[in-house]
């Protein structure tokens, strides 16, 4: 039951292909775009029904709407009306019942509407014209704005990054595709052209420049040549972004950190000479066996520490370890793993030698 329904379907599917084949049939775009002066291809494909005939025995032939005998194209170039004698050329090939028009020259008043008839060489002398799909040429003049390329862009570009600027134009005449041209120096350019709908084209020109300091608020300006040599263009102004490079950011830092170890430097030297000086003072003034005491118990105290820690110490000692003053002076364990602390301790020191300054002057 199943396999009689699907074979049902499918030759009724067969049949109604036959049937749909078999009638005249066209299919134009109704309405068409075309610069003057430019060319125009109006698209179209048709059927015809019955047997299939070689184009040798088949005619094409483009006529005005409602008037059968006023050619527009026809094989005897005699019989075209004189106002598009040798404008006119099927480009379609008809042996693949392609029936496309391409007029060129155009005229202000090419306007039509124009449409397709055939004639097949048979027996019967068939022949038919699709008037009831016929084109309509909306006609695009000088200085319309419609001409103009349009243009697509980042308006703000960095200094020394690609910047890619696309320029594009439809059109209907790709027999004779429009040129793009750029106002830039740069041969970067890529141009592609593609189908887009309805007997539509797009040229499409792709510059990419790599902007300098100076091209800061210059114009980039796309100019359009149509066939025939109607011409139209647009102007962008671009702004041009300083880049940061690394120079911006190298030099500063490097600046900054020459200074930081300049100054940090002449702290060291001031801070190791003043030591040197108390230290001096302190070997002339130093009286006490009361230091040289401490100084042993510290180093029995605190074996592990470094000789530079018991140096420290030392020095220390010999400038606060005053009779009762036992708990100040008390060890410090360095801690190795922050640096900063250990400067901290430097004030420390300072402090203490501070201090130190007025014991010793207070034992003069
Ligand atoms: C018909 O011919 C034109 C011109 O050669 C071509 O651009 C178009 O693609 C053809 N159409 C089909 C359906 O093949």
């Amino acid at each position: 039951m199943v396999v009689q329904v699907v074979v049902l379907l499918y030759w009724l599917h067969v049949m109604c292909a036959l049937v749909l084949a078999d009638v005249w049939k066209a299919q134009l775009e109704p309405n068409m775009d075309a610069v003057v002066s430019s060319c125009v291809v109006l698209p179209c494909t048709f059927k015809y029904p019955g047997q299939h005939q070689p184009s040798a025995r088949m005619r094409g032939i483009w006529h005005k709407e409602n008037k059968k005998t006023e050619f527009i194209y026809h094989e005897d170039s005699l019989k075209i009306l004189d106002d598009f004698k040798s404008r006119t050329k099927l480009v379609g090939n008809m042996d693949k019942l392609n029936c496309s028009l391409e007029i060129d020259a155009v005229k202000s008043h090419d306007n039509g509407p124009f449409c397709f008839r055939v004639e097949l060489e048979r027996d019967d002398k068939d022949k038919f014209s699709f008037v009831d799909n016929c084109v309509s040429v909306k006609l695009i003049g000088k200085n319309e704005d419609i001409l103009k390329p349009k243009l697509h862009y980042k308006q703000s570009v960095e200094e020394g990054v690609p910047a890619v600027y696309k320029c594009y134009v439809s059109h209907t005449c790709p027999s004779h595709h429009p040129t793009l041209t750029w106002n830039h120096t740069e041969k970067n350019v890529l141009v592609s052209y593609k189908y887009m709908t309805h007997g539509t084209w797009e040229v499409e020109s792709i510059l990419t420049i790599t902007p300098k300091k100076e091209d800061d608020h210059s114009a980039i300006t796309c100019t359009v040549r149509y066939h025939g040599g109607l011409e139209a263009s647009t102007t962008v102004s671009i702004f041009v972004k300083e880049q940061v490079t690394l120079n911006h950011i190298l030099i500063p830092s490097i600046t900054g950190l020459g200074v930081s170890v300049l100054f940090a430097g002449m702290c060291f030297f001031v801070v190791k000479r003043y030591k040197k000086r108390i230290q001096e003072l302190q070997s002339r003034n130093d009286n006490g066996m009361w230091s040289r005491l401490s100084r042993m118990s510290r180093r029995f105290r605190s074996g592990r520490n470094s000789g530079e820690q018991v140096r420290r110490d030392q020095r220390k000692n010999k400038v606060c370890n005053m009779p009762g003053k036992e708990p100040f002076s008390k060890p410090r364990i360095p801690s190795p793993k922050s640096q900063p602390k250990s400067y901290s301790g430097h004030d420390y020191d300072d402090e203490y030698n501070k201090s130190a300054d007025l014991n010793i002057y207070g034992n003069v």
